[in-house]
């Protein structure tokens, strides 16, 4: 049988105009900048306006990326969005996005959460999807208004999250080895506790008092998680290479979830693959969830540092707790 692979025909990305800096944000909490960036290497993050939601931004990454592909919203028969932040808790984001995008009512539209591993989570789905036959193009967004699920008041996590949205269109190809070639899923569900947003779902609806106490925001227990993520991640990566028989230092470039350059500088040490090989977005973007892989792969196309015959490794951590790892030969 002919080989059939996933290949990425475009790629896009969404960043809200509103950029908020350590300096707004010592004035909010008591924090620094010197904390801020000697802790997470963060610097500014974008935040979306009141009347931006999820859906609003993923919609404009969806539109660059069908634009780089050449492709319009007619070409599109599968549609998954990655995200913890829907615009409503019913129906998915997706529904929402498919009817912005002018997508055809035949188009399959489903939101898919694994937090911060959502994106390489979706993209797996949509390759399997696609390498099936039964669908030609996909559209996988990773989209999230982290602003809207964050404390303002708790400087442990709200100097941590921004806003955006990442896309890329998806569709086959016949030509052997290239595409999104492997992938690589897992969770460590006896530690959801980690990182949550404890009530507002079925187990503790909201009530006046769970809102007062703020039970409706993200909470994280950063040290425990940081640990885990640094390990996972080492081993998701680890794992992907060994399998297709690949080295390190065979992989051009390295797209890591980015929600601490501590983990990514842990993870650099770990692999023995320089820091030059791996994309950093993280001072400009803070922690964007499912949105952090999917922008980070646009700009760092965009800049041309991803050429044809590449090999890139998306690696991702995040709450469930979640990873993920894919590798894509260009
Ligand atoms: O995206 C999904 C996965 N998420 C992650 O991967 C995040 C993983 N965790 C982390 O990135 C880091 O653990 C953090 C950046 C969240 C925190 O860094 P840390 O080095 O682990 O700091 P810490 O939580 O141990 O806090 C150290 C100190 C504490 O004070 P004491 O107890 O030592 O007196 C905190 O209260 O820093 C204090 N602190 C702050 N100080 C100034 C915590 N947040 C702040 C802050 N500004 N914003």
């Amino acid at each position: 049988m002919a080989s059939v692979s996933t290949v990425i025909l475009g790629t896009g990305s969404y960043a809200p105009a509103r950029i908020l800096t350590n300096a707004e944000l010592t004035k909010m909490v008591d924090t620094s900048d010197e904390w801020i960036v000697s802790r997470s290497g963060i610097r500014e993050r974008h935040i979306a306006a009141p009347d931006e939601a999820t859906s609003d931004m993923a919609v404009a990454a969806a539109r660059a990326a069908l634009a780089d592909a050449h492709l319009t919203a007619a070409d599109i028969d599968l549609l998954i969005v990655a995200t913890v932040t829907p615009d409503m808790p019913v129906p998915a984001v997706s529904c929402i996005i498919q009817a912005k995008l002018g997508l055809r009512t035949n188009v399959a539209c489903f939101d898919l959460n694994a937090a911060c591993s959502g994106f390489v989570y979706a993209l797996d789905t949509a390759s399997a999807m696609l390498t099936s036959g039964r669908y030609r193009r996909a559209l996988v967004i990773g989209a999230e208004k982290l602003s809207a699920i964050t404390d303002w008041k708790d400087r442990t996590t709200c100097v941590l999250f921004g806003d955006g949205a990442g896309a890329v269109v998806l569709g086959v190809s016949h030509e052997p080895g290239v595409g999104v070639i492997g992938t690589q899923l897992g969770a460590y569900g006896d530690s959801t506790d980690l990182l949550c947003v404890p009530k507002g779902g079925s187990s503790f609806p909201a009530t006046a008092e769970s809102i007062a106490a703020g039970d409706h925001f993200l909470k994280m227990k950063g040290k425990e998680v940081f640990k885990i993520a640094v390990r996972a991640m080492e081993e998701a990566a680890r794992d992907i290479l060994e399998h297709h028989h690949l080295r390190a230092d065979q992989i051009e470039l390295v797209i890591p979830h980015q929600a601490n350059l501590r983990i990514i500088e842990a993870i650099s040490q770990y692999l023995k693959v320089p820091m030059e090989r791996f994309y950093v977005n993280v001072d400009r973007f803070g922690n964007t969830s499912s949105a952090s892989i999917p922008i980070a792969l646009d700009e760092a196309r965009r800049l041309g540092r991803i050429k044809r015959g590449d090999y890139t490794l998306l690696v991702a951590f995040g709450a469930g707790l979640t990873y993920g790892s894919a590798l894509i030969r260009w």
